[in-house]
């Protein structure tokens, strides 16, 4: 492999090495973008290559016995839980109260996805509970750990660090010695290797618990993800890890909907809601902002003197602390890591909690609108009724036609992002989530539980169990898990409390068809209107008593 220095002078880099510089002084390469390029130029491509048979023409697979479907969730007595990272080198800080404490699990949607202890209803299990039956499911699930935005900080704040060490140089010592010979090695919006066994895991899981329904079916069931390359590859990841890779581009539909400007896809809503692209949407970075300066002042004044010749700024201490999550995501290991203190990374994780809550959350007033397409969509398929209205980010081409979007399936699998999948649960009115809200900008709140790390890290994936209790035909219940703990759907009008999160099925249904009818799509996507100050927002919505 040849590495690609993306630089346009030619500085002396190829040998160097982290170490072996001088220890104190920036290198000329510090900052500088890197790429590798793989296979290899003029490599032969295996598959057209006469050595190498195919496995048809080669022959002699050996006895290939199938076995019956897997059925965990009715099955088995508990779930395994998601609660490692591997094959990442978890970073371990020694934490405040002397425990050990792991950044990773707070860097909002930049954390892999683990299990959820509990989200308000600790006694249940994602495990059919006894006496019912499970009927059908519904995956909504977001792309695995990718590279940062092609608009990242992190970027930015490699091309200061390369100019400073081109123009005056600059010296790190302590915690921060390692930038002077550090290079950026991430590239752009794609899934990486990590990424990539994230989705494999989520369709290999979701065979194991689920795999039964696939009985049910008649057809090749129709699975979505949108056209952007990372969703697209963590849609193919599933698919291979729930039917093999051998088999799995004969086994169901992939669904590719465009995710460009203007289109209507309940998976991208924000291309179709001119409100999630102007300062009603950056309210949210704009709040986030108010508390990094706040989180971030005395790390400044405790850093800063270790990184002479440089102007060290709020800003980079935050793309620092990014640096450690897509750095690790991507290559395994980050030393920014440890740059940081338990407090430092709670501020942070309190940052993108601000920056999410307000940006995509209950307290933005288009969340509920960009949300609510996917309702319409979930209640199309739970009442097996074609959609006819055309409000929202629904494609009407797309679910006009049963071969796109059948309502039959035993098995619904969508792909989705962080930000959407955090509208959607407003427009659900998953209120649980939002009852500590609003969030102060200038502390973090006792009773603070609105945590994206749990509720949009990479790979986070919500399942809708419909169930018939007592086990039976008709399905009579649902209930939702995120990330493997179930939600109280007390917000959701004449749902119940259950210890299992239970809902009737038919009233359930008929809250979201009230919440369809409470979004008002037009105006919270289209009007022109500023946030009002204070947000006191909690349910994704312009109040109504606001509107001129
Ligand atoms: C759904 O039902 C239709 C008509 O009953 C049938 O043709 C189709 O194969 C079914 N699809 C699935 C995925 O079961
Ligand atoms: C609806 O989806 C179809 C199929 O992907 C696409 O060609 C069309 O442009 C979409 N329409 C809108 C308005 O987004
Ligand atoms: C340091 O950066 C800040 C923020 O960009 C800027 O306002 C300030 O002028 C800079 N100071 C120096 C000495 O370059
Ligand atoms: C796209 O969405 C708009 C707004 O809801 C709607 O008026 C239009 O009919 C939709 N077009 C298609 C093709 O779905
Ligand atoms: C959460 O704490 C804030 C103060 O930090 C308080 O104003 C609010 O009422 C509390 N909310 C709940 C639901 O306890
Ligand atoms: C959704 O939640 C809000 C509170 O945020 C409540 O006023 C409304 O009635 C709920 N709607 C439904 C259909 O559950
Ligand atoms: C929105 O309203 C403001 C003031 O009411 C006006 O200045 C602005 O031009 C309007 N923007 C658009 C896009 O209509």
């Amino acid at each position: 492999m040849i590495p690609i220095f993306m630089l346009a002078a030619s500085f002396a880099l190829v040998h160097a090495r982290p170490g072996s510089t001088l220890a104190h002084h920036a290198s000329t390469f510090a900052g500088a973008t890197t790429a590798a390029i793989f296979p290899p130029v003029g490599a032969t491509i295996t598959a057209a290559d006469t050595f190498f048979l195919g496995a048809s023409e080669v022959g002699f697979p050996g006895p290939t016995l199938t076995g019956d479907e897997p059925n965990a969730i009715e099955t088995a007595p508990s779930i395994a839980k998601m609660d490692n990272m591997y094959p990442l080198v978890e970073p371990t800080i020694k934490g405040t109260s002397g425990k050990a404490f792991n950044p990773l699990e707070h860097v909002g949607q930049l954390s892999p996805w683990q299990s959820v202890e509990s989200f308000g209803l600790p006694k249940t299990s994602p495990v059919i509970p006894k006496g019912c039956s499970l009927q059908q499911v519904h995956l909504l699930h977001r792309h695995g750990a990718r590279y940062p935005t092609a608009d990242s900080a992190t970027a930015s704040f490699a091309g200061k660090v390369r100019d400073t060490a081109t123009s005056g140089g600059f010296s790190g010592s302590g915690v921060l010695s390692f930038l002077n010979t550090w290079t950026y090695k991430l590239g752009a919006e794609i899934l990486t290797p990590f990424g990539r066994s994230q989705l494999f895991n989520l369709g290999v899981g979701f065979r194991v618990k689920y795999g039964e329904l696939l009985d049910d079916l008649v057809d090749l069931p129709v699975f979505r993800t949108t056209s952007e390359a990372r969703m697209l590859d963590s849609a193919l990841h599933f698919a291979a890890g729930f039917f093999g890779v051998q088999d799995y581009q004969n086994q169901y539909h992939q669904l590719i909907m465009i995710e460009n400007d203007g289109q209507n896809n309940t998976l991208s809503p924000y291309d179709n809601c001119d409100n999630a692209n102007n300062d009603v949407f950056f309210f949210g970075s704009a709040q986030a902002n108010k508390w990094s300066q706040i989180y971030l002042a005395h790390t400044l004044k405790r850093l800063s003197p270790l990184l002479k010749g440089f102007n060290l700024t709020i800003s980079d201490l935050v793309a620092m602390q990014q640096l450690c999550a897509y750095e690790t995501v991507s290559l395994g290991f980050s030393e920014f890591c440890g740059v940081f203190t338990e407090d430092e990374w709670k501020g942070f994780e309190y940052f993108i909690d601000l920056g999410f809550w307000y940006g995509n959350g209950p307290g933005n007033p288009a969340s509920s609108a960009q949300g609510i397409g996917y309702v319409q969509e979930l209640v199309s398929r739970l009442t097996k009724t074609p959609i006819t209205t055309f409000n929202s980010a629904v494609n009407s081409t797309i679910v006009t036609n049963p071969v796109l979007f059948p309502l039959n399936q035993s098995i619904f699998v969508d792909a989705s992002h962080d930000s959407v999948m955090a509208t959607i649960f407003v427009a659900m009115n998953f209120t649980s989530l939002a009852a500590n809200g609003p969030l102060p900008t200038d502390h973090i709140p006792r009773n603070q539980t609105y945590f994206v790390s749990h509720i949009a890290p990479f790979a986070t994936n919500l399942v809708g169990q419909v169930l018939s209790c007592p086990a039976f035909e008709e399905p009579t219940h649902i209930r939702w898990l995120l990330n493997d703990a179930a939600l109280p759907l007390t917000g959701i009008k004449g749902c119940k409390f259950n210890l299992d999160g239970l809902c009737d099925l038919k009233t359930f249904i008929a809250g979201m068809q009230q919440r369809i009818e409470e979004v008002d799509f037009t105006f919270d996507c289209f009007g022109n209107y500023t946030i009002p100050v204070p947000d006191n927002i909690v349910d994704g919505q312009f109040p109504k008593s606001l509107r001129k």
